[in-house]
């Protein structure tokens, strides 16, 4: 049966929260920033955003809804338990969505420990505020409360060239501290579920690309070294390959979880493109070269560089989503090259954006993460 209607109405989703409040974490950041701007859009009910505003969280990203009296912005940590108590008896959500993370594997590699902190404590202490708070609900209300903890196909390890995509049954195998620390999160989650009851939902997605992503990710990175005639720094042999999904769609996908997700199960979700590094890089050239001729370095392809790995690179994710098209109806829209191009055009368009999370602190993560790769 083709349950496509589900993504193209969002007619449930919008009902079922429609006059009620929805908790997101993280909502300053990457894909977080990029849902709440789509739920407000699709107008699909209030949003408390509760954020930490690391380097990665951006107010800036929620320029467009600052005053919109459906967003509340909120400042703070998801392992201040205090203050989620404080949020739970103010605002009484009817779901909670957790993008709130440390997300950025190179950093993990540097510094693990705010990793551990934010992805491992801070989600124990949120999922224990939310039972606190679940507990105290009225059984049709405690019925229909979600928490969706939002995860990632690194928990899975890595692939051979010839092996099957990742399945929700692939045994966990994390490889990276960020990846490592996401797998306890998750683990926690399952066990709220089987131990307390706690209606969950995990998802996990491959890796996401759009507007709003911070510059020390791949595609942001090529963009902004680019167009500043800037090496463009490929890990190892640039052949690891990732499996890439533009925001939109991930978006799209958490919110039919949300409203469809069976309670206590896992979904994955990708794009089905799959792609080596290199070859990204490549396209993104030639994107640019159409786009920016104003460049200092054309064509941009000359300024590939390769340099040393990284250490513990993993070299292939593939995401089998047979089980979110199956059951819940969603297929991810954006074809890679189209996203791509709308990505690097909203980079192009926004230099301003650009100029503000590069300044201050990025550039000594660029020193400490660049300057020790010499040439490979
Ligand atoms: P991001 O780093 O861009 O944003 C993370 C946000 O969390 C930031 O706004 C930051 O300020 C906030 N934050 C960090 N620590 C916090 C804390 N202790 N309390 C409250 N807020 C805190 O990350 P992203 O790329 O938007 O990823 C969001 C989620 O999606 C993460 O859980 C990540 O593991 C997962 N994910 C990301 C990808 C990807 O490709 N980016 C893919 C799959 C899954
Ligand atoms: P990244 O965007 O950091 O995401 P993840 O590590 O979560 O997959 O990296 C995507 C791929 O690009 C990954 O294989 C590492 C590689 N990469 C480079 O080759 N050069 C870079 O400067 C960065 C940041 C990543």
């Amino acid at each position: 049966m083709n349950k496509q209607f589900v993504v193209d109405d969002n007619v449930l989703s919008q009902q079922r929260y429609s006059d009620k409040t929805i908790f997101v974490t993280g909502g300053a950041g990457f894909i977080g920033s990029n849902f709440v701007l789509e739920w407000l859009a699709k107008n699909r009910g209030r949003v408390v955003n509760l954020d930490k505003l690391t380097y990665a969280g951006n107010l800036n990203n929620l320029e467009s809804i600052i005053s919109d009296p459906r967003h509340l912005f909120v400042q703070g940590d998801i392992a201040d338990s205090t203050f989620l108590r404080g949020l739970y008896l103010k605002y009484s959500p009817a779901a909670v969505i957790n993008f709130a993370a440390e997300s950025h594997v190179d950093r993990s590699i540097h510094g693990p420990e705010d990793f551990i902190q934010t992805n491992v404590v801070g989600t124990l202490r949120l999922l224990e505020e939310t039972r606190a708070y679940w507990q105290g609900l009225s059984v049709s209300d405690a019925q229909d409360f979600r928490f969706l903890h939002v995860s990632t196909d690194e928990v899975y390890g890595t692939l051979d060239p010839s092996d099957p995509p990742f399945t929700e049954t692939t045994a966990y195998a994390p490889n990276s501290p960020y990846a490592a620390s996401k797998a306890a999160s998750d683990h926690l989650v399952r066990a709220y579920h089987h131990t307390y009851r706690l209606p969950t939902l995990t998802t996990h997605c491959s890796n996401n690309y759009g507007p709003y992503q911070f510059p020390e990710k791949l595609l942001p990175l090529l963009i902004a070294n680019a167009t500043q005639g800037k090496a463009l720094p490929i890990y190892g042999d640039g052949a690891n390959i990732r499996d890439w999904l533009y925001v939109s769609d991930h978006c799209d996908a958490i919110s039919v979880v949300l409203a469809h997700g069976k309670v206590g199960e896992t979904y994955n979700i990708g794009g089905n493109a799959e792609h080596r590094n290199i070859d990204v890089v490549h396209a993104v050239c030639t994107i640019l070269d159409e786009l920016h001729p104003d460049s200092p370095v054309i064509p941009h392809a000359k300024l590939i560089s390769f340099v040393k790995d990284r250490p513990g690179h993993d070299r292939r994710y593939a995401i089998d989503a047979s089980k979110i098209r199956a059951e819940l109806g969603w297929i991810p829209r954006v074809q890679f090259i189209e996203g791509l191009r709308q990505t690097v055009q909203w980079y192009l368009q926004h230099p301003d954006w650009v100029a503000q999370v590069t300044s201050g602190d990025y550039r000594h993560w660029v020193n400490k993460n660049y300057e020790a790769r010499s040439k490979a």
